[in-house]
């Protein structure tokens, strides 16, 4: 089936989700300069675009920038006077990722940190309107406690890689990405000032899955 969700998500990008050349030269810049191809696919990217932009969001917190990519989109849904500030623990991809983000005309409204989200976290001063989870998995439970604490009523939470492949419904995996996965899902489930869902998602990136979340 991967096939086929790669050619989908190919027609989708020429016919409906059009992203301009900004984004292409994000991903081209950043697989030079080494980093790793898992960055959200084009349709993810927008989707998260309209998200921000349905929401309002003025004030956004992205836990693993990489090379910005899905930064690019998020920044590009701010209105004037808008910040996103983003954590990165790797110099070498917050670097990469300012680069990027300076020449697409966005490097204004985008603050990288870089260093352990865990660490970096208690340093921000919310409320931020809009969250983007996307850093290591076994770190999502702390990720979400803070997005929480850094949250207003009608802030919004994405979390990023919440299915893989299925994995998120094994509960003897042994593998701690998964945990904190399945730990972040019990969190979330079981928190009164979210409402929460999961949306399975297929395309060019594989079978995985988002979590969106409403804090109330
Ligand atoms: N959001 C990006 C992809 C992020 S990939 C996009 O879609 O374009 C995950 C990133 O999280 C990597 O760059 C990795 O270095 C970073 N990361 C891993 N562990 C981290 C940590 N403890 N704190 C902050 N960032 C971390
Ligand atoms: C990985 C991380 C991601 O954030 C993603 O979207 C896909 C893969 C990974 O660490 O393998
Ligand atoms: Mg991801």
């Amino acid at each position: 089936m991967s096939e086929t969700w790669t050619t989908v998500d190919t027609y989708l990008s020429e016919t409906v989700i059009k992203p301009d050349p900004a984004y292409a030269a994000v991903s081209i810049a950043s697989k030079a300069a080494g980093l790793p191809d898992i960055a959200v696919s084009p349709a993810e990217g927008k989707q998260l675009y309209l998200f921000a932009k349905m929401s309002g969001a003025k004030r956004i917190l992205e836990i693993g920038t990489l090379g910005g990519y899905s930064t690019l989109w998020l920044a590009r849904a701010l209105p004037p006077g808008g910040l996103l500030t983003s954590l990165e623990y790797d110099p070498h991809h917050a670097e990469v990722a300012a680069a990027n983000l300076k020449k697409a005309g966005v490097g204004d409204r985008v603050e990288i940190k870089t260093g352990a989200a865990i660490d970096l976290l208690p340093t921000l001063q919310g409320p931020f309107d809009f969250f983007f989870i996307d850093a290591n998995k076994d770190g999502y439970p702390e990720y979400f406690r803070w997005a929480l604490k850094l949250s207003r009523p009608g802030s919004v939470i994405v979390a990023d890689n919440m299915v893989r492949d299925g994995r998120v419904a094994n509960a003897h995996s042994g593998d701690a990405a998964v945990e904190g996965v399945r730990q972040t899902m019990a969190l979330a489930g079981a928190e009164p000032r979210v409402t929460a869902t999961v949306i399975q998602t297929v395309g060019s990136k594989g079978y995985d899955g988002y979590m969106l979340a409403l804090v109330s």
